[in-house]
């Protein structure tokens, strides 16, 4: 697929993940120890695709200063900088002058097995302006709806149905691959909404959009609670992204003693975990973790150098990179410690707290 490009839209703040995202825009936040997008620009590479647009806005810095030209991945590529954020389909109309012809579109948060050839190959059979990949989903309220017929013709699009309302369980799943010709459905210079303005818009004027539905593995990383089933997902395996599940990483390689672990857990280099501490199950330690006496670390994720003193208690929580956590204190489920941030000795977070310097 060397001839199409992708455009990946990376520019969104990221508000639900905050305090995360105070420090590490939203496609940066690791995955099992590797920035999201870097995990998808390696699956693009996979599909042969290695022309990329990045239309970031939000902390572009750590994104160029990641990738640069893309020459380090075998890629090349191109940024386009948002003053003020355009939307997701006006950072499309962006990028037009970088975009040559048929391109491939990514919502930069979705974690997804979708197979980018069989998207292209139903696409070109069907030929028309545009393919959506859809996913059938229970409950669809929280989700963009999309109307189809049997051959997949798209007919109409309900954003957020109120329950038991929904006109189909078939949901937006943020990929889409579109021929040109879209970009020109796009008014410029002002914030324009692919899923409510353009694609209505184009249905409307005759153009031809497609539903490519599948019961892929697919999640919006967006969401705290949605990362941390991810990352289960990722780590059973449910998810192919690891090689083995198990003990994964660079730092289970180091593991001397694993007594302290319950698997599966992903370990980068550099942790240090006391033999009478528990580590697992589904957690990651990103590189340098130090993980106390008697310590208990389940169902989290532990970005890098995060400590966590004797006998403290982490549990289904996200603390993001040089954290520290005191002797003794207790981290309550569903909790988000942004970068930096010192719990106190013999601290009891309740569930579900937000904690950052910046709030
Ligand atoms: P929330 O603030 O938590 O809703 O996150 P978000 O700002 O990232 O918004 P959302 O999850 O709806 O965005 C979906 C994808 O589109 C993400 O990959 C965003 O980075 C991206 N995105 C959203 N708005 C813009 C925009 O105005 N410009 C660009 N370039 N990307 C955007």
């Amino acid at each position: 697929m060397a001839d199409v490009q992708a455009i990946i839209l990376v520019g969104g703040e990221g508000t639900r993940l905050r305090p995360l995202t105070y420090g590490t825009p939203k496609p940066m936040v690791p995955i099992a120890g590797v920035p999201f997008l870097a995990r998808s620009m390696e699956r693009l590479y996979e599909a042969g695709i290695t022309d990329v647009i990045l239309a970031a806005g939000y902390m572009p810095k750590a994104i160029t200063d990641y990738f640069g030209n893309g020459s380090r991945l075998g890629m090349r590529v191109t940024y386009a900088i948002e003053e003020t954020p355009l939307g997701t389909a006006g950072a499309l109309k962006n990028v037009a002058q970088h975009v040559t012809g048929r391109f491939f579109v990514f919502n930069g948060d979705i974690l997804t097995s979708l197979d980018l050839r069989s998207m292209m190959e139903y696409h070109e059979s069907k030929g028309g302006s545009g393919t959506l990949h859809l996913i059938r989903v229970p409950d669809p309220s929280a989700f963009g709806c999309v109307v189809h017929d049997d051959q997949g013709a798209v007919s109409a699009f309900v954003e957020k149905p109120a329950p038991g309302a929904a006109p189909c369980n078939d949901v937006n799943a943020g990929t889409y691959l579109l021929e040109r010709e879209v970009l020109d459905a796009i008014p410029g210079g002002r914030a324009v909404s692919i899923e409510r303005e353009t694609f209505p818009k184009l249905i409307a004027s005759g153009k031809r959009l497609y539903a490519f539905v599948t019961d892929d593995y697919w999640i919006d990383l967006g969401r705290p609670e949605n990362y941390l089933t991810a990352h289960r997902d990722v780590l059973s395996g449910l998810m192919p992204l690891l090689v083995e599940p198990g003990i994964t990483g660079d730092g289970a390689r180091e593991l001397r003693d694993k007594r302290s672990i319950v698997e599966p857990v992903h370990l980068d280099a550099g942790t240090s975990i006391d033999p009478t501490a528990t580590v697992g199950p589904n957690v990651v330690l990103g590189r340098g973790c130090w993980i106390g006496a008697g310590a208990v670390v389940r169902e989290s994720v532990l970005w890098d150098d995060v400590r966590v003193g004797p006998q403290a208690v982490v549990e289904e929580s996200i603390l993001a990179s040089g954290v520290r956590v005191g002797a003794g204190a207790r981290i309550g489920a569903g909790s988000v410690v942004g970068h930096g941030y010192t719990v106190e000795d013999g601290l009891e977070v309740e569930e579900g707290s937000r904690l950052s310097d910046r709030s």
